[in-house]
């Protein structure tokens, strides 16, 4: 989200007193020159620097590629921070010392993230330029999923079609949302996540080209 997105959520928060938690697991993973600008950052360059009605949640998860060791962290406004501990206290595990160790590790090193978007890199490289000769689709710019149009727009007959014909699993958009307002925002779209090897995505992409052509003509 720039900048200006976030200045009007602030403005929303500020008007009508809901909370901002923000998601960030994801922060570490993209594609250019410049990180996604976070959402403490940017209060910070609104000027809330009290970060009033924020809370950020960050993961290792996608940035170690550790999904199973549940472990992150969490910040923001204080007023926030301290009804969450005690929410914590009663409704969080606590951690083993093997993954609280693992975790200071892994927060210490920088080099496996890197090593780890440059993969992600030359998987988007690779399968994109592939799937948008047949789908609708573009390089996003952070996060590890692909998302596409499907044609004829039956994102769930797409999908189970696919997995029947083809044997790749995506994720049939509509999903992930509800129909809010008319309109369910993952309707007619699939989420492709290139969490596989550089081999086993470029596979999946060969397939999901050849399954659309066939697709498209029945
Ligand atoms: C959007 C999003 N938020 C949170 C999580 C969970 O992160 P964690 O592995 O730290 O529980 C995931 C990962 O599965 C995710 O995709």
């Amino acid at each position: 989200m720039p900048l200006s997105e976030w200045e009007q959520l602030f403005d929303l928060s500020d008007r009508h007193g809901f909370v901002i938690a923000s998601d960030e697991c994801y922060s570490e993973i993209y594609f250019g020159q410049q990180p996604p600008l976070g959402s403490l950052e940017a209060a910070q360059r609104l000027g809330r620097h009290d970060f009033r009605r924020l809370i950020s949640f960050t993961s290792l998860s996608k940035r170690s590629n550790v999904p199973g060791l549940r472990s992150g962290f969490v910040a923001g406004d204080a007023q926030l921070i301290k009804p969450f501990l005690l929410y914590r206290t009663y409704h969080g595990s606590a951690m083993s010392p093997t993954v609280q160790r693992a975790s200071v590790a892994a927060w210490s090193d920088e080099a496996h993230v890197q090593a780890n978007r440059s993969l992600y890199k030359r998987k988007f490289e690779q399968v994109t330029p592939l799937l948008a000769q047949v789908l609708d689709v573009a390089l996003p710019d952070a996060g590890f999923y692909l998302w596409a149009a499907v044609p004829g727009g039956d994102d769930i007959d797409f999908a189970l079609q696919l997995l029947a014909q083809y044997n790749v699993t995506v994720l049939p958009g509509s999903l992930l949302a509800r129909t809010a307002h008319g309109a369910n925002p993952g309707a007619g779209r699939i989420r492709m996540a290139l969490v596989a090897g550089v081999e086993e995505c470029l596979e999946a992409a060969h397939r999901i080209h050849q399954f659309t052509k066939e697709y498209r003509s029945s």
